[in-house]
């Protein structure tokens, strides 16, 4: 008999799968059993990324440099495990049902992951942005059945987006999930991704460098990690003066995204676009791994570490996220 397992998975610790019971001979002795059987949904597969060591990026005799592969989430990013979390939590807590609208500002990969968890989980989804968006991310958002409305630059791009959001919202025609202010999107992170590095290091992590964009990976690993070990450095990188580095940004003050905690950062370090890419590109042809610019940046910032932490010869374990696949830049001719 196949008991059902509990997983760290995606967004919660879960049952997963649906178990049924089929009466069929033992494929060992012959003699008719019943047994029971699970399958998976594809939302346990969100999560339980592989961590992955750097073999000629990085070599070193005291440091070990690794990256988490969130591309290797089903919608392809970091952001399926916040997108299924801010669904699957206000559906457990009754705010929402199946077949109820949903409403998000947003031109990234949350859109896309969001449109995928709403598929998963029946809810039609509105995703408002800018229209300079390229055509391909708006192609997977409507491959998930979204509806996309589109704003002008001249109405006001990204900002207008989000006004329209709330004034849908106001009008009854559905539900805002507003990623920078829900704290179940940076508690996936404290569920999920911060648990997973601490069982797949084994508990040897020393640094944690993300880059932040919403900064719900951060403050959720960083809180997670931190409670097993206050010695854990975690470290988070911002584009640099006028560098556009798609999903992150450098954050004025007063537009800081509301989870963030800057207590849950021990330090902040910029990283420029032109590094970002030339580390991106080396990590696809000197490692294999095809990867966004913010992830390049991070990484980038991870070697810098490195390189520090060599140098005054401390064993240390450096985990760096790398957010999401190379395949969604092609257009953009970064590669
Ligand atoms: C490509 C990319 N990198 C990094 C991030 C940052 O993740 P977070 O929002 O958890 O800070 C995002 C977020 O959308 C992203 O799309």
């Amino acid at each position: 008999m196949k008991a059902q397992r509990k997983l760290v998975s995606g967004a919660a610790t879960r049952l997963i799968g649906s178990p049924f019971y089929v009466l069929k001979p033992d494929i060992f002795d012959g003699v008719l059993r019943e047994f029971q059987v699970s399958y998976l949904y594809l939302e346990d597969l969100v999560g339980n990324t592989p961590l992955v060591k750097l073999k000629r990026l990085w070599q070193g005799e005291h440091v070990t440099v690794l990256g988490k592969l969130e591309g290797n989430n089903p919608a392809g990013s970091v952001k399926d495990r916040p997108a299924l979390n801010m669904i699957a939590k206000a559906e457990a807590r009754g705010e929402i049902k199946p077949g109820d609208t949903l409403i998000e500002a947003t031109s990234g990969n949350t859109g896309i992951a969001l449109a995928m968890a709403a598929a998963m989980r029946g809810f039609k989804m509105t995703l408002i942005m800018p229209d300079n968006m390229s055509e391909e991310r708006r192609a997977s958002m409507r491959a998930f059945g979204a509806e996309i409305i589109s704003v002008s630059q001249s109405e006001g791009g990204m900002e207008r987006a989000r006004d329209l959001a709330d004034e849908m919202q106001a009008a009854g025609k559905g539900r805002v999930l507003d990623q920078f202010a829900n704290a179940d999107n940076w508690n996936a992170h404290y569920e999920s991704t911060g648990p997973e590095i601490w069982r797949d290091t084994q508990g040897t992590i020393t640094h944690f460098v993300s880059s932040m964009g919403t900064t719900g990976t951060i403050m959720g690993v960083s809180r997670y990690l931190k409670e097993q070990t206050p010695d854990v450095e975690i470290i988070g990188v911002q584009p640099a003066g006028e560098s556009q580095i798609p999903g992150i940004r450098r954050w004025p003050v007063e537009y800081l995204p509301k989870i963030f905690d800057a207590k849950r950062v021990d330090r902040t370090i910029d990283v420029e676009q032109e590094l970002a890419e030339q580390t991106m590109r080396a990590m696809a042809t000197q490692e294999g791994i095809f990867a966004g610019v913010s992830s390049g940046g991070a990484m980038a910032i991870a070697l810098q570490v490195a390189a520090e932490q060599e140098a005054k010869g401390e064993k240390s374990v450096i985990v760096s996220i790398v957010c999401d696949r190379g395949d969604r830049y092609l257009s953009t001719g970064v590669y």
